[in-house]
């Protein structure tokens, strides 16, 4: 039976693409930047600060969820868009990948990957199966399947025992599947680590089984960004056009601008809140260090030109008071600036796909970023 398709094409320029993808809570415009709320909350940002960075779905992680509050628990509560306030589309990652940074004791074999929790070192077994299931019961729009990645550099032997595993439970996640109501999506992921040759491979086998959307996964695990954008040069125009294609954990605003060049539509990172936390911040004019004392006597704010609110409405030499001081409030405030920063990237991008200027777009941003903070 073929998979029904809920991504829309809009415009095409070269290989950059502009669409809608919709979910049962509501439509995603892309390219789409997805802030990540691992454990029910983005850390830092409050739920209606995310909805005016301009995100129209956000990811949450099975691997944290299941742990703490847990999945049943969740669902009983009304799923996770009742549960965080969101009520947005929401995306879940399967679990594997978390398991792998953060886990202790892992075992992975045929079956399912088993580990002992970061929170309390219960056992717990993650199969293919009870990652659909977990993330149904979260009540997830766009599920991804269980998977394994590698770390790179690593042996080809390795990156293709992972990958061949991987295509086995994207099989078994896609059974696991069957049963959810319509409009809920299941994306594959492409694992093949920096090997052109198993990146094809695994993409081909993904498209046999057929998933509403495809993810390419196992990058920005610790190769150059020449080979991440190698890799998605090898799968991307083997993925069928009228399908949504993310790529996970990606990136910095250079790797989410090159990589739309390349006909990826969706991203996720953790980078925007993070390095917002630390007092790093990305700007039209590249990265601020606010920690730096060279903002203490500052009184211009971050971007003048900004539109978003903590960006033109704030000192520099306030910012760097909160950083320095450790304020909560600064961590929170910067953490906004750059979501809002990566979102207007995206705003940026679809426009200029759907006006076929997308060359000049991007070229326009990195002069920005290379003039340097004025
Ligand atoms: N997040 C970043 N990379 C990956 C990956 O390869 N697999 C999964 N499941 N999540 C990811």
């Amino acid at each position: 039976m073929t998979v029904p398709n809920h991504f829309k094409l809009l415009g095409r320029d070269g290989e950059a693409r502009t669409g809608e993808l919709t979910t049962p809570h509501g439509v995603v415009r892309t390219p789409a930047f997805m802030p990540v709320g691992t454990a029910g909350a983005m850390k830092s940002i409050h739920w209606r600060d995310i909805r005016d960075t301009g995100a129209d779905i956000v990811l949450g992680n099975t691997y944290h969820l299941m742990l703490r509050p847990g999945a049943e628990r969740i669902a009983a509560l009304g799923g996770l868009q009742k549960f965080t306030t969101w009520n947005g589309p929401m995306l879940t990652d399967s679990g594997g990948f978390q398991v792998m940074s953060l886990a202790k004791l892992r075992k992975v074999t045929e079956h399912a990957v088993t580990f002992s929790s970061h929170i309390d070192g219960t056992k717990v077994e993650l199969s293919p199966e009870r990652a659909i299931e977990v993330q149904r019961l979260l009540g997830s729009d766009i599920a991804m399947q269980l998977d394994e990645c590698v770390r790179l550099p690593a042996e080809r032997a390795d990156i293709e025992r992972a990958m061949q595993l991987s295509i086995r439970w994207a099989g078994r996640s896609k059974r696991a599947f069957e049963t959810a109501p319509a409009g809920y999506m299941l994306f594959g992921i492409v694992q093949g680590g920096d090997i052109p040759e198993l990146r094809r491979e695994s993409t081909r086998a993904l498209i046999d089984i057929g998933f509403h959307g495809y993810a390419v996964g196992g990058l920005a695990v610790g190769e150059p960004q020449a080979v991440m954008l190698a890799m998605i040069e090898e799968v991307a125009p083997i993925l069928p056009q009228e399908r949504p294609r993310y790529l996970m954990g990606v990136g910095t605003p250079d790797d989410m601008l090159e990589a739309v060049a390349r006909g990826i539509d969706m991203f996720d990172c953790v980078m925007p809140t993070r390095n917002g936390r630390h007092g790093h911040v990305f700007t039209r004019h590249g990265v601020i260090n606010l920690r730096n004392a060279r903002h203490a006597d500052d009184p211009r704010p971050l971007d003048e030109e900004s539109a978003w609110r903590s960006a033109n409405g704030y000192s520099r030499a306030y910012l760097h008071h909160l950083v320095k001081s450790e304020e909560a409030l600064g961590a929170m405030l910067l953490s906004e600036v750059n979501v809002a920063y990566y979102q207007s990237l995206m705003t940026g991008a679809r426009a200029a796909i759907a006006a076929g200027t997308y060359g000049d777009y991007r070229a326009s941003v990195r002069e920005g970023w290379a003039r340097g903070d004025i």
